[in-house]
């Protein structure tokens, strides 16, 4: 039996967002102190897939670590620490390279997303993530990992790899591990297209909400955002084939922590010229706290490297025994 154990982790490839907030960090916090240790990482090793500016990366790298920290990831209950500063990561992510298959990576719809019609010119790195983000689950022999639904398919690759490693080598050793995707926020979506993710990377800063946007930016971004002409429906069944209400009454839902159908009991027939202006104040109202707190942790940056140095040791701790098994199952 595997001890109960959350991992879970962010790119710092860009400024955080209320899609990485309401569907990772919120939901790391409220995970916290329960039933599972829980593990969560600044996954800096896959950011560089793709082009990271080192002075870009040092401030988003210390950005993600604020942004858990201000939201209340505690390092006294949780782990927190960069992958980087933890070599067995890249170790383990090379003997699972050698365990999964081109083929498996090959059915990535993440990777043809992001590579497009460039599939020869983007980095290998890109291609073989999956085996890094299987190495970053198991290495803590991880039994649950929060995503967002975006991460579904790498998690099942995880298990697949754990799988092959265990029915190759003939022991019982890495766990099959739970995707734990639930919630409104599961899927947040940008504010321009309903159907797209809403993503640190996106194309504009309009079509995303920053977790260290001021009041104004988050109210004049949820003004501009797009739906259709029509009021809130009368029940959640009416958002079925509406996108972009669907995402802003969502995106409602995981702010309050109450469910869609409460949403449009309240707002049952309104237009948007109310919505908007509401969503816009819960948003403030929980991204301000955060965003200050923020700020002060930026502003001081070797406060934040001591906190993660000291996760990056207990992160080894947990680890490196782990490691060491896996070595020697495989002949080392
Ligand atoms: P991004 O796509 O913003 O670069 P990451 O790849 O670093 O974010 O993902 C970090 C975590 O945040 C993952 O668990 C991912 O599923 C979650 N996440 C990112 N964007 C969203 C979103 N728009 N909605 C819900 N969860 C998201
Ligand atoms: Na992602």
């Amino acid at each position: 039996a595997f001890t109960p154990r959350v991992f879970s982790g962010i790119k710092p490839s860009g400024g955080l967002t209320l899609g990485n907030y309401l569907g990772a960090i919120k939901r790391f916090v409220d995970m916290q102190g329960g039933d599972f240790e829980t593990i969560y990482c600044v996954v800096d090793m896959h950011a560089v897939t793709v082009w990271q500016d080192p002075a870009d990366l040092r401030v988003a790298t210390r950005e993600v670590a604020a942004g858990y920290l201000a939201a209340g990831v505690d390092p006294e209950k949780s782990v927190l620490f960069n992958q980087s500063r933890v070599t067995g990561h890249a170790e383990l992510g090379w003997l699972f390279s050698c365990v999964a298959r081109v083929g498996w990576m090959n059915r990535m719809t993440q990777f043809k997303d992001k590579a497009g019609k460039n599939a020869e010119a983007v980095s290998l790195g890109l291609y073989a993530y999956p085996a890094l983000m299987a190495a970053d689950i198991l290495l803590y022999h991880a039994t649950h990992v929060p995503v967002g639904e975006d991460q579904k398919q790498h998690v099942e690759l995880t298990r697949d790899i754990a799988a092959k490693f265990n029915h190759d080598y003939k022991v019982d050793f890495f766990p099959q591990t739970n995707p734990v995707i639930e919630g409104p926020a599961m899927r947040v979506m940008n504010l321009r297209d309903g159907t797209k993710k809403m993503s640190k990377s996106g194309e504009s800063d309009m079509e995303r909400i920053n977790m260290l946007d001021d009041a104004d930016a988050i109210a004049k971004k949820f003004k501009k955002a797009r739906t259709d002409p029509a009021p809130l429906p009368e029940t959640v069944e009416g958002l079925a084939d509406r996108p972009e209400a669907r995402n802003l009454v969502n995106i409602y839902a995981a702010l309050a922590d109450i469910t869609n159908e409460a949403v449009i009991e309240e707002y049952a027939g309104a237009g948007w010229g109310r919505f908007k202006p509401a969503l816009a104040e819960l948003a403030v109202e929980n991204l301000a706290p955060i965003s200050s707190e923020m700020k002060r942790l930026m502003d001081d940056p070797a406060e934040i490297d001591r906190i993660m140095a000291r996760g990056a040791e207990r992160a080894r701790e947990i680890s490196d025994p782990i490691l060491a098994k896996a070595y020697d199952i495989m002949g080392f």
